[in-house]
């Protein structure tokens, strides 16, 4: 599992913790991972580790309370994903023609991984790639594929119309004969994406591709964020590592909801947090010890770790970063991201027409 990148799109959430271990429906990203990977039959998982790499290890330790052997390796400079790949090579107990299986640390999916690895055996593959549809893939690498399942290119981010020539994006997902990780470049920065992939097929290796119209989400970003969460808590995205029964709402060991607050849409309310009278919190995450005022309304937002939202506030398509006050009467509107820590002022920002 690639978990090393910084997530910078998902700033200021990133700061005190790598992307891969934020706790979407309750747990890390990467513990819903393991669930499903364990599901599948995978015994054995290692996490390529760069950017806070101690924060896994503190987390999973030797794996055995996760139902997996959990190995860690920890790049000292970041390697890029195809770098991460060749790092954990000599972690590998699996022969040159063995599969192994690759997941980038911040996907959620469905896929049935059993079936792509018998895909990878049943085309005698070098690689495959686990594929997604997608109505606008601008912002992917699309994997157009012929008749037969070969890829035939590798278009990353397309920017011109005739460039998107497929529907089809890298889902994040591989399986690789394990001969084909050693041979990428040591102990330098390679993009499976942009250098690997389109390396090996111009070398004429044998690239097929997976598509698998099951649930997927990228969480790279904040909205995705809450809808992967909120997915999760519904029952609309498959794991087995969500902790409580699928609904509404999830909300984690002792919090506190007044019984006239209003939470809904999946949301989750972390442990310890507090939700007053007649708040409402609808396709939200709180973070832990979180506390929200009366009648302060929360929609489509992450509100970090012992985060402080005043009443009557509204953070509609925000982040509000751990340890942030967001005092009474301010109003955050999509794309605001308060920072750790940061105090907004009463009635500070407001963006109503009776603004005046
Ligand atoms: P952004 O900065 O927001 O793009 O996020 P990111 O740093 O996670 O990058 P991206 O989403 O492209 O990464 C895809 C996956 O590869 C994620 O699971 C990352 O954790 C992982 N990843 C990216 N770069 C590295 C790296 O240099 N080393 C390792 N070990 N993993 C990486």
């Amino acid at each position: 599992m690639l978990v090393g990148g910084k997530g910078t799109r998902l700033r200021p959430l990133t700061i005190s913790a790598p992307k891969p271990m934020l706790p979407v429906a309750g747990v890390p990203v990467t513990e819903h991972q393991v669930g499903r990977a364990r599901e599948a039959g995978v015994t054995r998982i290692i996490l390529g580790t760069s950017y806070q790499a101690e924060v896994f290890s503190d987390y999973f330790g030797s794996g055995e309370e996760f139902g997996v052997e959990l190995d860690y390796v920890v790049e000292d400079v970041p390697l890029g994903t195809g770098g991460a790949i060749r790092n954990v090579a000599d972690a590998l107990e699996s022969g040159p023609d063995d599969p192994v299986i690759i997941f980038n640390g911040d996907v959620l999916t469905g896929l049935d991984i059993a079936g792509i690895v018998q895909a990878w055996r049943d085309a005698d593959a070098d690689v495959a790639i686990y594929l997604t549809r997608v109505q606008d893939p601008r912002a992917f690498g699309l994997v157009p594929t012929d008749a037969d399942g070969n890829v035939t290119a590798f278009l990353e981010k397309p920017q011109t119309p005739e460039e998107i020539v497929t529907d089809q994006i890298n889902a994040g997902c591989y399986v690789f004969r394990r001969s084909l990780i050693d041979e990428i470049p040591n102990e330098r920065p390679v993009s499976v994406e942009r250098e690997t992939f389109p390396g090996l097929l111009a070398r004429g290796a044998k690239v097929i591709g997976y598509v698998d119209d099951c649930y997927w989400l990228d969480l790279g970003t904040p909205l995705a964020f809450v809808q992967g969460s909120a997915d999760l808590v519904r029952g609309v995205a498959p794991s087995p590592a969500v902790p409580g029964p699928t609904g509404e709402a999830l909300v984690l060991a002792d919090a506190e909801i007044a019984s006239d607050a209003t939470v809904t849409g999946g949301s989750v309310v972390g442990r310890g947090s507090h939700i007053s009278s007649g708040a409402v919190l609808a396709s939200s995450v709180l973070f832990d010890e979180a506390v929200i005022g009366e009648g302060a309304h929360i929609e489509r937002s992450v509100i970090g770790r012992g985060a402080y939202i005043g009443a009557g506030a509204v953070v509609r398509g925000a982040v509000v970063g751990d340890g942030a006050r967001v005092e009474a009467g301010n109003e955050l509107l999509d794309g605001v991201r308060v920072f750790p820590n940061q105090t907004i002022a009463p009635g500070s920002i407001r963006f109503s027409s009776d603004q005046s």
